[in-house]
């Protein structure tokens, strides 16, 4: 993208999330990735006034290609740390999500916004205060909600006991201290009790496997007990081509812990598209995890929500057509929004 358009795209962010003077803004990259991004945020920083600097952490060594989610290059760097910790806002064009320092760094009351997408879906995907709202009703619904249901017309039908982790919600920008958010980003989640998931989950043709960057082929049963999947299997009549791929993916990291049960929710944004890994690649996802009226589960880690589990290993897996229920009310009814106040306006 053209510098100027992207310090364009880059000052409407840093407005969002309401950088204003007296205010310093850090941006974090690692090696020789994502110079362009940092230019402009330090453009758009100091254009509203505030102070700014750049920290640049050395590549990343480990070249094994798994998406292992927790390294973030900080760890023992103390004085990098300390530095990100004494902003009032921190632009993470590294992902740090799942680290101990990204935590450190919340704690000391600096608010975080990752930027790793491509920039061409950073601007079709810019937040807006509306889509802000809509999120927050959703996610005020399922801050109350003791238990959480998903069934499918491919035969899903899952129970996630609630109440114990906290609500989170992304909507693309971050205006409140220690807040974390994701450019781009539309959806709420939340976990459930470390043995409080049972039932099955059938992946269907078109849903999606984050961190593969691909859509289900064939169906995969997926029998889960105790907040564990004891069971990962292809459908009858499938190749099982996928299931072994889920399978053998999780397998690698030599860690039980990576059948856990992770976070669980629902996407809002009607401009992100189903198809969007058929663009860039799909980047990180996140326009999947965002796309209107998916219901999104996840597998590995679920210390993002407070709870003990760190394994590197982590899947999320948007669902088309999928129903979501809270405390047995319909929220996401087959891909659609229930409650109007979540919907578009133009469809309320
Ligand atoms: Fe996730």
């Amino acid at each position: 993208m053209d510098q100027n358009l992207f310090n364009e795209i880059c000052l409407q962010q840093l407005t969002l999330s309401a950088v204003h003077e007296d205010e310093t803004v850090a941006v974090l990259t690692r090696g020789d990735d994502r110079a362009q991004y940092a230019s402009a945020f330090l453009w758009a920083a100091r254009k509203l006034g505030a102070q700014a600097f750049h920290l640049r952490l050395p590549a990343p060594s480990d070249t094994t290609g798994a998406w292992a989610v927790g390294d973030s290059g900080l760890a023992g760097n103390r004085r990098a740390v300390d530095a990100l910790k004494s902003v009032d806002m921190l632009v993470d064009c590294t992902f740090l999500l799942f680290s101990a320092e990204q935590f450190e760094i919340q704690s000391a009351g600096t608010r975080i916004l990752t930027v790793v997408e491509p920039a061409p879906l950073l601007a079709r995907l810019m937040p807006t205060r509306d889509l802000r709202e809509r999120v927050e009703v959703g996610a005020e619904l399922l801050a109350k909600a003791q238990t959480l249901r998903i069934t499918s017309p491919h035969g899903t039908d899952v129970t996630y006991q609630l109440g114990v982790y906290p609500t989170i919600s992304e909507y693309g920008y971050t205006d409140q201290p220690g807040r974390w958010d994701h450019w781009p980003a539309a959806f709420v989640f939340t976990g459930g009790a470390d043995d409080g998931v049972n039932g099955t989950i059938v992946l269907a043709p078109g849903d999606v496997l984050l961190p593969f960057n691909a859509y289900v082929q064939s169906p995969v049963h997926i029998t889960i007990e105790q907040g564990f999947i004891r069971d990962i299997r292809g459908g009858a009549g499938s190749s099982g081509l996928d299931a072994d791929l889920l399978r053998s993916y999780i397998e690698a990291f030599k860690d039980p812990r990576g059948y856990g049960m992770s976070h669980v929710g629902w996407g809002f944004d009607e401009r992100a598209h189903w198809h969007g890994l058929t663009q860039f690649g799909g980047g990180m996802g996140m326009e999947l995890r965002s796309f209107y009226g998916n219901v999104m589960f996840s597998i590995g880690p679920n210390n993002e929500l407070g709870g003990p589990n760190d394994t590197p290993c982590h899947f999320d897996i948007p669902m088309r057509e999928a129903s979501l229920y809270l405390d047995d009310v319909l929220i996401v009814d087959a891909g659609e929004l229930t409650v109007p106040e979540m919907r578009p306006a133009s469809s309320r």
